[in-house]
């Protein structure tokens, strides 16, 4: 079973047997019967396909394809946050290493975050982690208070403001589309907020034929063969470079995962113990997002 996520580049989608965002890419990979999972997208995806499959072998075609969001969040420091907080429940975003999971009363993705914040106890306090701008704005949506861990995306954090509003002024009819892990001045010039997957969805939904996507352009290939009647921009980073496209995803190359598919290598491998601690709170968050 060959899993891709939206940002991959195109020609991994195109030979994908299911693409999702991480919510729909952790259900399918624990719903799927295939010995082996080749997981085309970052690292702490594929360790959640293993904490969930733990008997398949879970391949990624590049075991150097991180991201910036779990690396800002070792696990150490994040039990000495937690040691300050004890009686915070902890939501912590799927994109987090499995040693910060197994510290976390509940996972969530960018799809289910406001809807599992919402169901926890008005009384109780919310430690978020370990994205601040995502926290901020399930906060802003949900009505709750929460405590951010400082970590951010160094790919949605790089958008250009100055990019976006020069683009509104070129495309005046375009729809501003944008993941809730871009910086709160950007959010605010959105239209519509989402998830990958909700995203997708409301380019085919919306009335609007042009977009400006606040998000990595590998999703702009979805959305071209969803709509191809429609139009789709993608936004640059702060500098003009091409950092909106997340150099981990893009570790992930076609000849890669030919390679992994051959060899059955690089496998993730975690140690059962921590797997165990780290499934519970998947667990919950599959069964409260259901
Ligand atoms: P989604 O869950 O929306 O697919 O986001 C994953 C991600 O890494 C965004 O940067
Ligand atoms: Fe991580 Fe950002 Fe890349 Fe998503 S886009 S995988 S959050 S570095």
């Amino acid at each position: 079973m060959i899993l891709a996520h939206y940002y991959q580049e195109p020609a991994i989608q195109d030979i994908a047997d299911f693409i999702g965002d991480s919510l729909d890419l952790s259900r399918r990979a624990a719903a799927t019967d295939a010995d082996v999972i080749v997981f085309c997208g970052v690292h702490f995806m594929a360790e959640t396909a293993k904490i969930l499959s733990p008997e398949k072998t879970v391949l990624i075609p590049d075991l150097d394809a991180g991201c910036s969001l779990a690396d800002a969040c070792p696990a150490e420091a994040f039990a000495a946050f937690r040691a300050e907080h004890p009686d915070h429940y902890v939501v912590s975003y799927i994109n987090c290493s499995a040693a910060v999971k197994a510290q976390s009363y509940i996972i969530c993705t960018s799809s289910n975050a406001v809807d599992l914040v919402r169901q926890i106890p008005a009384d109780r306090p919310i430690l978020f982690a370990p994205d601040q701008n995502l926290g901020r704005w399930v906060a802003r949506q949900s009505g709750r208070e929460l405590t951010l861990w400082p970590g951010s995306c160094q790919v949605h954090e790089n958008f250009s403001e100055q990019a976006l509003l020069q683009l509104r002024l070129e495309h005046p009819q375009a729809e501003v589309i944008a993941h809730p892990e871009c910086q709160p001045h950007l959010l605010d010039l959105a239209d519509f907020i989402g998830s990958t997957s909700k995203l997708l969805q409301r380019a085919s939904d919306s009335p609007a034929q042009e977009f400006l996507v606040l998000t990595e352009p590998g999703i702009l290939h979805q959305m071209r063969k969803r709509v191809p009647g429609k139009t789709f921009h993608e936004v640059p980073g702060s500098d003009g470079c091409s950092c909106n496209a997340c150099p981990y995803m893009r570790l992930n190359t076609l000849e890669k995962v030919w390679r992994c598919l051959d060899t059955l290598q690089p496998a993730i491998e975690l140690d059962e113990e921590l797997r165990l601690k780290a499934l519970a709170p998947i667990r919950r968050m599959l069964e409260a997002s259901r």
